[in-house]
């Protein structure tokens, strides 16, 4: 088996991961696996098809059936969904389900990439332990809530910044709090403060991070 290079990106929602991901995975031509639209893809299945949120059975099934072609759908970005992935993504039997997706996606890039970029919550301490690059990409809760207002507004959505505001922070307490494969930096990740760095500052600040990481 070739030798793949495989760069995990993990953080709090908003930070920045998303476009740091894409934009890394296409400076060195590797596949991208944004792992949040996997929890936000069942979420929406489960949603569209009428089933409970807590349904663990039906959650399971709708895992299994998630493919590459349900991640483009862009009623993943709305609000609604990121809430309900957000009340979802604490199952372990869930956390199960996608993990052989991810594991598989990083050992077996599409279209034979020499690697891949995956983004999420905990791919350096649980998808991709041997991740040759992590990344831990953090921002303030001032910083990610302003991004995060501009996305949706820019979608045509009616939110306060307020709002948008208590909403992360729920968010937050979710991601850390859980049992099952909390958010947390891996021992060996690098921190990345986005909070005063535009994107292509945070490209550039990454691009070094990993230059260093691949040399070693
Ligand atoms: O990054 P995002 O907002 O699209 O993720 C949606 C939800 O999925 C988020 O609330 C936490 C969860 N998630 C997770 O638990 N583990 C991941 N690797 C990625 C996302």
């Amino acid at each position: 088996m070739k030798d793949r290079l495989i760069i995990a990106v993990d953080g709090p929602v908003a930070a920045g991961k998303g476009t740091l991901g894409r934009r890394l995975a296409a400076h060195f031509g590797l596949a991208y696996l944004d792992t949040g639209a996997l929890y936000r893809a069942v979420a929406l299945r489960l949603l569209r098809d009428g089933q409970a949120l807590d349904d663990i059975p039906a959650m399971v099934a709708q895992a299994q059936a998630v493919s590459l072609g349900d991640l483009d759908d862009p009623a993943l970005r709305g609000e609604q969904v990121g809430e309900a992935a957000s009340m979802i993504s604490p199952q372990p039997a869930l956390r199960a389900a996608l993990l052989q997706y991810q594991r598989n996606f990083a050992a077996r890039p599409p279209e034979d990439a020499a690697g891949a970029v995956l983004d999420g919550r905990d791919i350096g301490t649980v998808v991709c332990p041997e991740a040759a690059v992590k990344l831990f990409v953090t921002a303030s809760m001032e910083a990610r809530a302003r991004r995060r207002h501009a996305e949706l507004l820019s979608r045509g959505e009616d939110i306060s910044l307020a709002t948008v505001q208590a909403d992360l922070a729920k968010r937050d307490a979710r991601d850390t709090e859980r049992s099952a494969s909390p958010l947390a930096p891996a021992a060996d990740a690098h921190l990345l403060d986005t909070t005063k760095m535009d994107i292509e500052a945070a490209v550039q600040a990454a691009l070094k991070i990993v230059a260093v990481c691949i040399k070693e």
